[in-house]
């Protein structure tokens, strides 16, 4: 059974062995010894330390208690504070996580946002209860545009713009987020992020511009001058917002591709291939860094002093502030969200503390620092950095942010002007794969037919980090000024007096002369994008049997492919005709007609320019990466066909799924951060079966919401009120017959909320009603409420079930009075015999 220990008896085991705590870090690290200099360059940052700015910060510091100072350190989420909050504690910033508005109103206009920064800024500065008077500063999750605000500009995601390869152009984008982010009153962006993605199985793949450090140092100097402006010219003035270089250090390279794991890169290459960005970023005056969630040989980087302090801050000259990630510093060893002196011992200068854990982490810290465990010097470094960065960003000059050039002018939210820009980039990202006897470009004046679940569908087009945190939930209307990329199709046909029908399952009425498909990904963010392979709809391909009807019907296809990542599609490749890389081109999908139809004269207007920044995989396991010593993609670090090249692909690329030879059977997740393909979260409740697409349903008989356990939202609380199930369930039958051989054992972990009255089974579902139900209450009875445990139940003991065809290998049912938390569903091969199998009855 796995060990885990509660919160609060982390917490205190943490306060009372409180020496040992903050002394586990240096025992444990390998590289805290390391001489930083002799890999890590001192660079030349073009913002210099002023010594006005610094004379004026020792005034501000030298009046300030420790209260106030601890409370420039702690940044609140605005779902868990209250303007009375900030006027009573003076937090030095908050910020809003992805898919939090004002008032909780998804639809917020300009004037609720600067409603809401306006009455922060006022509580901050009103000095009636904490006595301070230093405005407060507000950052947001402006990754690709200002992406929680309904009618922003959603640019492409930066794989996009990665392959855009136009720093230019990059800039442009950062200033016009930086305008639309001071429309609504905000200082402070959470972009760029400069990871180098080595494994595109990791759920924030899109978030990188290229899986090679070349691009991502040009961008993040490009970057950081669009959104600061430029030192010496236009630095932080009314039309500029503060950046964060994110995620430090080394996030798109972890084991697997894991979102939050480890990292195993020698220091050279930590620095010649992760930290290039912030040679671009930190150079160029990038003012804040973010602390990544990752780890480096086991160490969490929030508690890495060699990194954030000897690295960072004292070897590469960074004066600015280094930021927590979303309770990170609650994953250092030894650390709670409530209690870590190590992470500012380490160098972190602001903790941010998105849920109610921030009142008793802030009196931690205060506690701390006059016990000495950290020192009274290493706090007043903190809040001199974050004071520098006020001072620097003008925030105790600037009128407050009601009264600031831009706040509040609902016109500059997704104005013309911006479009035009973000039309640009979505027609430079487009990277051309396949164009046999060149297909494209298009004749506008035929009859086309528009199919594919993403050919309208403006949510699906932006990705995650669109309007809510995931992407999800959203529809057409929440995209105001935005266009699908059918909408741009039919506008260009109807000009020039062809065509369309517009049909997701493809049918059509009329013979169309060429289908143009679009397909690819479903929206997420985080963690929850994490595959396990890069094979497309693997055990689902309806997509591709959508391209093979329209081929036997003898029809020409187009495909535009939407994703995060480049994936293994060979067979979707062979099936089309054209297959364009589209990634996630935001709100202005309609500017990919732009490229594909000819203007006048059977001439385009543009061509694709478009190249690849990651390598396309030839195998769902392969991860090549350019300059790799046995570099074989199937399409290699800079391809794109533009519409003078010949086409290279054939219709006869492998199809056979290989994974890699004598590869140890990996256990099959099911719900694993959140339900992985191809499986569904399905309610069953009054002779009902109902997929769950969002985070919350609540009916009569059951409520399932999905929380946190080791990280945001990996999680899901079920509450039955009366008979009902949840089950793990495909359309297609899988074949668990490998599992079944491996004597594999199903296994989740489970929190009893509290000791259920009803029975619990479960069961498993295959082909033609088969099934089998276990009673799982005799497992239960040993366990603890309120503790969570794992159990594991060989699947031998599902003895009827026909493996070959799996249609649910968990569903689990119970009635009134249960209340359990569940996480981490899998199937776990074992190399044991199933002779000592014990199993439920
Ligand atoms: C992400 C950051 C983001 C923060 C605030 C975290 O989970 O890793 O990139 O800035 O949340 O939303
Ligand atoms: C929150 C988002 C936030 C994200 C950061 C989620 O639990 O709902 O608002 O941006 O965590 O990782």
């Amino acid at each position: 059974m796995k060990k885990l220990l509660s919160q609060s008896t982390l917490l205190l085991s943490c306060a009372l062995a409180m020496q040992s705590c903050s002394n586990d870090m240096s025992q444990q690290d390998p590289v805290v010894n390391q001489d930083a200099s002799k890999i890590w360059p001192s660079l030349n940052i073009k913002v210099k330390q002023d010594p006005a700015v610094e004379q004026r910060v020792e005034t501000i510091l030298s009046g300030m208690t420790l209260e106030q100072k601890v409370a420039q350190t702690i940044q609140p989420e605005i779902r868990d504070i209250s303007v009375e909050d900030m006027r009573r504690y003076g937090f030095g910033s908050f910020l809003n996580g992805g898919g939090a508005f004002p008032n909780n109103n998804k639809h917020a206009k300009a004037e609720d946002w600067i409603t809401l920064a306006e009455d922060m800024y006022q509580a901050s500065i009103d000095d009636s209860l904490d006595g301070s008077t230093i405005p407060t500063m507000w950052g947001t999750d402006a990754v690709h545009g200002h992406n929680n605000v309904i009618g922003a500009t959603l640019f492409p995601h930066n794989i996009g713009l990665g392959a855009a390869h136009n720093p230019a152009l990059i800039k442009k984008i950062a200033q016009a987020t930086a305008q639309e982010v001071l429309a609504t009153g905000i200082d402070w962006v959470f972009a760029p992020t400069v990871a180098v993605v080595r494994d595109d199985r990791w759920g924030r793949t899109y978030e990188g511009y290229s899986e090679d450090p070349e691009i991502v140092r040009d961008y993040a100097a490009a970057i950081v001058e669009g959104l600061q402006g430029d030192v010496g010219v236009d630095f932080m003035d009314q039309q500029h917002v503060i950046s964060t270089t994110k995620h430090f250090l080394g996030d798109g390279g972890t084991e697997n591709g894991d979102d939050q794991g480890n990292n195993l890169a020698s220091e050279q290459e930590l620095f010649d291939i992760h930290a290039q960005g912030y040679v671009g970023g930190l150079s160029a005056g990038t003012q804040t860094v973010m602390a990544s969630f990752n780890s480096w040989h086991g160490i969490k980087n929030h508690g890495n002093k060699y990194l954030l302090t000897d690295v960072l801050k004292n070897q590469m000259g960074f004066d600015g502030l280094v930021v927590g990630d979303w309770n990170g510093h609650g994953q250092i060893k030894g650390c709670t969200n409530e209690n870590c002196p190590q992470a500012m011992n380490a160098g972190l200068d602001i903790y941010m503390v998105p849920t109610d854990a921030w009142k008793p982490l802030m009196n931690n810290l205060i506690a701390q620092v006059k016990s000495g465990v950290i020192a009274q010097s290493r706090l007043d470094d903190a809040v001199r950095r974050i004071l520098r960065v006020k001072v620097r960003a003008g925030l105790f000059d600037k009128p407050s942010p009601a009264h600031r050039q831009l706040a509040g002018n609902n016109e500059i939210i997704g104005s013309q002007a911006h479009r035009e820009i973000a039309r640009q980039a979505v027609r430079e990202s487009l990277v051309l794969l396949k164009n046999k006897q060149h297909l494209l470009p298009l004749d506008p004046t035929q009859h086309f037919l528009i199919a594919g679940d993403g050919a309208d569908n403006i949510g699906k087009q932006s990705g995650g980090w669109s309007i809510t945190w995931q992407g999800t939930g959203n529809v057409n209307a929440d995209f105001p000024g935005g266009s699908s990329i059918y909408d741009g199709i039919k506008q260009q046909v109807e000009q020039a007096g062809g065509s369309t029908e517009l049909s997701v399952s493809g049918e059509y009425r009329q013979k169309p002369d060429v289908a143009i498909v679009v397909f690819g990904e479903d929206p997420y963010a985080e963690g929850n994008g994490d595959v396990d392979n890069l094979e497309y709809q693997r055990g689902n391909k309806k997509d591709l049997a959508l391209l093979r009807q329209l081929k036997a019907d003898g029809i020409k296809v187009v495909s535009i492919f939407i994703s995060g990542r480049p994936m293994w599609v060979n067979p979707e490749l062979n099936a089309s005709d054209a297959f364009i890389a589209a990634w996630l081109p935001g709100t202005e999908g309609g500017a990919i007609a732009d490229v594909i139809f000819n203007a006048a004269e059977q001439k385009p207007n543009y061509d694709f320019v478009g190249k690849l920044s990651f390598s396309w995989p030839n195998t769902p396991t392969q991860h090549a990466n350019r300059f790799d010593p046995e570099y074989a993609p199937l399409l290699p670090y800079g391809f794109g066909l533009t519409y003078q090249d010949d086409n290279l692909l054939g219709d006869d690329l492998n199809e056979t799924v290989q994974t890699a030879e004598g590869a140890q059977l990996s256990p099959m997740k099911l719900f694993s951060l959140t339900v992985q393909a191809p499986w569904e979260l399905r309610i069953n409740a009054n002779q009902q079966t109902k997929a769950m697409t969002s985070s919350v349903v609540e009916l009569p008989e059951l409520s399932v919401k999905t929380t946190d356990y080791h990280v945001q939202e990996d999680a899901l609380h079920i509450m039955w009120h009366k008979e009902a199930a949840v089950s793990l369930a495909s359309n297609f039958p899988e074949d668990l017959r490998p599992y079944q051989e491996k004597n594999a054992s199903i296994s989740f972990d489970l929190k009893l909320n509290q000791l259920p009255s009803s029975p619990i089974t479960l069961s498993m579902q295959c082909e033609n009603g088969c099934s089998k139900l276990l009673d799982l209450n005799t497992q239960l009875t040993n366990v603890q409420v309120n503790q969570w445990q794992q159990i594991s139940i060989p699947l031998a003991c599902f003895s009827d079930v026909n493996f070959a065809r799996v249609y649910s290998p968990f569903k689990l049912s119970s009635g009134a009075k249960t209340d359990i938390t569940l996480s981490n569903i899998r199937i776990v091969p074992s190399e044991k015999s199933a002779e000592t199998t014990h199993c439920p009855q």
